[in-house]
């Protein structure tokens, strides 16, 4: 249902889950954007949903969101541990129960005056937005993520710096691999999805790309890698997704965030890959994971446009009177998509996309 245009005189912004380059640019964006066109004030929310449920908030002015385009992570800070509908409160035992606390969110709102909120995150973060909006607030979705994995968009702003960033390191690896006739095994982050992996594989022609759509054979990969070297290739790169696993096999399991709306953290296949290629090639082999690097850093130019044009839209969106959707990207337009439609939902690497194709076309070898 639309919001009467006028109604909207104070905004809030909020960035959750897990950081990475270009939410600044975004927060930038709006501020400036809902400030300079719509005369409106602007609450920046500290650390994603948890300063909503703690009432940690504070008014951004233009000075404020000044010279932070080219800044990694987010003036706000963020949090991927906090869901309103779900957040655990101490109990009198000591023991920690979970507890609803959306009103109490939405109460800190009403004290503010705010009229609309904009959540800038993934899917945790989209979760948690459609559960707020089912108490009658007005949300927009701003979609961010290192891992691309965001339902509904083709593109979240983060992936292209997190690929670079992978990329670069690939390359280096590259050179130590070839002097030390080793195979290299670099995990890059992404969860459940291999597009991390695939982009930055491809991107530094890295001779096996593992990635979750696909379980990998060992077997396979062990035959790649010893071929390359009896061949004359005395090295190899072999980029693995966090994610990736073997066929009838698990993905690799680092921790459990019990209190996290999304408690599995994964990582370490790069370890027992290397282990295992070892034991059954006898080829000297190093992992390597890349790991929280990948979220740092300054956005690239295409991160900064993606960002600014996604938070532009999202303020603009709101003020023409949508609500409770999700900024996207599809094919090259930006629309909206309902909150409610993406909620719970994740975007894996379709086994035909043409970049595996190409994978395959210039004999990088998938594990299958
Ligand atoms: O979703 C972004 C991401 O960096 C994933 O690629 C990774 O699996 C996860 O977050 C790591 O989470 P944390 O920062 O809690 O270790």
């Amino acid at each position: 249902m639309a919001v009467q245009k006028k109604m909207i005189k104070t905004i809030g912004v909020l960035t959750g889950g897990g950081d990475c380059p270009g939410l600044n640019a975004v927060i930038r964006a709006v501020t400036k954007t809902a400030i300079s066109k719509h005369s409106l004030k602007v609450i920046g929310i500290f650390d994603g949903f948890l300063g909503l449920i703690e009432n940690r908030m504070h008014q951004l002015s233009y000075d404020d969101v000044s010279n932070i385009l080219t800044r990694g992570g987010t003036i706000l800070g963020s949090c991927n541990k906090a869901n309103p509908a779900q957040y655990p409160v101490a109990t009198s035992s000591g023991k920690k129960r979970m507890k609803d606390l959306r009103d109490d969110c939405v109460h800190h709102l009403h004290q503010r005056n705010i009229d609309a909120l904009i959540c800038i995150g993934g899917d945790g973060t989209m979760a948690g937005a459609a559960l707020l909006a089912q108490k009658g607030l007005t949300i927009m979705g701003v979609p961010k993520t290192i891992d691309n994995d965001l339902y509904g968009t083709d593109i979240t702003f983060g992936f292209d710096t997190a690929v670079t960033t992978a990329t670069e390191a690939l390359d280096k690896i590259h050179t130590t691999a070839s002097s030390h006739h080793r195979v290299m095994i670099v995990e890059v982050m992404g969860r459940y999805a291999g597009w991390i992996a695939l982009y930055a594989g491809v991107a530094s022609g890295s001779d096996v790309i593992l990635i979750p759509e696909i379980p990998y054979r060992l077997d396979k990969v062990c035959e790649f890698v010893r071929r390359r070297s009896q061949h004359g290739k005395k090295f190899s790169i072999i980029t693995v997704a966090e994610g990736a696993k073997e066929k009838g096999g698990k993905m690799v399991v680092h921790k459990i965030d019990k209190y996290s709306p999304d408690p599995i953290r994964l990582g370490g296949v790069a370890d027992k890959l290397a282990r295992e290629i070892e034991q059954l090639t006898s080829l000297d082999s190093r992992a390597v994971v890349l790991g929280h690097v990948q979220r740092g850093g300054t956005p690239t130019p295409f991160d900064r446009t993606l960002a600014t044009a996604f938070g532009h839209y999202a303020l603009e969106q709101l003020m023409a009177g949508k609500k409770n959707c999700l900024v996207v990207r599809q094919k090259g337009e930006l629309t909206t998509v309902r909150l409610a439609d993406v909620a719970g939902k994740i975007r894996t690497v379709p086994k035909t996309h043409p970049l595996i194709n190409a994978a395959r076309g210039v004999n990088t070898c998938l594990g299958d």
